[in-house]
């Protein structure tokens, strides 16, 4: 028996992750560790939360003493640490707390794991951290680090010390190197929820800029797919990126759900540019391919007509969200400007 301890298994990529592979597995253990922030719903845990081999805690990681609880009372000898803020636009209006989950909270799990000895420890990060590219090239793994906005920069400075960590103390940690994420369970802060969930509810979709940006699209499984790999056989020390290799500006993938739900394109606002928005990401995910044999298998076509229909038939996940006030004061801040 696998005893994993899972952070952020509330949110989006945590819960799709959990939900995965207690559907397919019975030889993990998962403790769901999670702060419930505004992003985080045990809504996305429903047919796993009355599984024996998963158990849901509700805390936060830079909690020391909690951490330390866990890891005695579960015998956890696996971490993937998926908990995070994660949005950009939120590091822009206030940043303390990205540094503070993200860096301090990194630091939390990596010295609890260091002192009881884990086999693994799976930092999930971010294609961001390598910064912007031009109309040309993708990111490898040998890029260097560049993070343009707090959200990045703060993940980058737990890549470099959970790199850290294997070199000075020889620690068994792994990253991998995300790019874009869709499909269902996706908080609507994110451009394809937000696009989605405004044409049902007839409000203008904000394209920040001139919506030329572009940002290099994966389903949500197959990111978990290839993070369960990298968990379990990827070389200690080192990064993988993942990635499917569907670029495709922003202002396509809004006209794509227009077209979808049959709404007109006056619906597009542009809106001010994001300040310090990154122009294109795109991933070279050749490492993981040849090393690890990973590969995607979700067409992006399919998937995102999956991920648009998801949100056509849950309806009410998202509606409480947007009832919330959360979203209220998101749209005061940044929608209307
Ligand atoms: P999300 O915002 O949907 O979920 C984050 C989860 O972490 C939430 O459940 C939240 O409650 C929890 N959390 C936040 N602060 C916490 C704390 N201090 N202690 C415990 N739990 C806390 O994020 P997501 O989109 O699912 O992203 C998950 C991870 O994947 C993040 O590390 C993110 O940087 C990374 N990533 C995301 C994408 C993407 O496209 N969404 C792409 C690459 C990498
Ligand atoms: O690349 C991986 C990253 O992808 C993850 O590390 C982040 O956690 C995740 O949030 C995502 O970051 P982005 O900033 O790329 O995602 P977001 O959905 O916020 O924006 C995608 C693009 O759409 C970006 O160019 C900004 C633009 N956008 C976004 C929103 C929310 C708009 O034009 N209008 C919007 O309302």
């Amino acid at each position: 028996m696998k005893n994993l301890l899972v952070t952020g298994g509330a949110g989006f990529i945590g819960s799709n992750f959990i939900n995965h592979i207690l559907d397919k597995r019975d030889d993990v253990f998962i403790v769901n560790l999670d702060k419930l922030t505004y992003a985080g719903n045990l809504e996305n845990l429903k047919s796993s939360e009355n599984k024996k081999k998963y158990l849901f805690i509700k805390g936060d990681i830079q909690n020391h003493e909690l951490v330390e609880y866990i890891f005695t009372k579960y015998k956890i000898k696996h971490v993937i640490n998926f908990a995070a803020e994660s949005h950009v636009d939120r590091s822009i209006l206030g940043s303390e707390v990205f540094y503070r989950t993200n860096v301090i909270g990194t630091n939390v799990l990596l010295e609890t794991a260091r002192r009881f000895e884990v086999e693994r420890f799976l930092q999930i990060s971010t294609d961001e951290v390598y910064g912007s590219l031009g109309e040309t090239g993708k990111f490898t793994e040998s890029t260097p680090i560049s993070p343009n906005s707090p959200y990045s920069s703060s993940k980058a400075a737990a890549d470099m010390m959970a790199l850290a960590f294997y070199h000075t103390y020889q620690m068994p940690v792994v990253l991998t190197r995300c790019s874009n994420n869709y499909g269902p369970l996706q908080f609507p802060e994110k451009l394809i929820p937000l696009m989605i969930i405004n044409t049902l509810n007839n409000k203008k979709l904000p394209v920040y800029g001139d919506g030329l940006n572009v940002r290099d699209w994966i389903y949500v499984i197959d990111h978990n797919k290839a993070a369960e790999l990298v968990w379990e056989k990827g070389k200690v020390g080192e990064v993988y990126n993942i990635g499917a290799s569907r670029e495709m500006k922003n202002i396509e993938i809004v006209k794509l759900i227009l077209k979808t739900l049959g709404k007109s394109e006056d619906m597009i606002n542009y809106v001010k540019d994001r300040p310090g928005h990154d122009r294109r990401y795109a991933i070279d995910s050749s490492k993981i391919q040849n090393e690890l044999g990973w590969k995607p298998e979700f067409e992006f076509e399919t998937a995102i007509q999956n991920t648009i229909q998801w949100y056509l038939e849950n309806k009410n996940w998202w509606e409480r969200i947007i009832n919330g006030s959360y979203l209220e004061y998101y749209n005061l801040q940044y929608k209307n400007r």
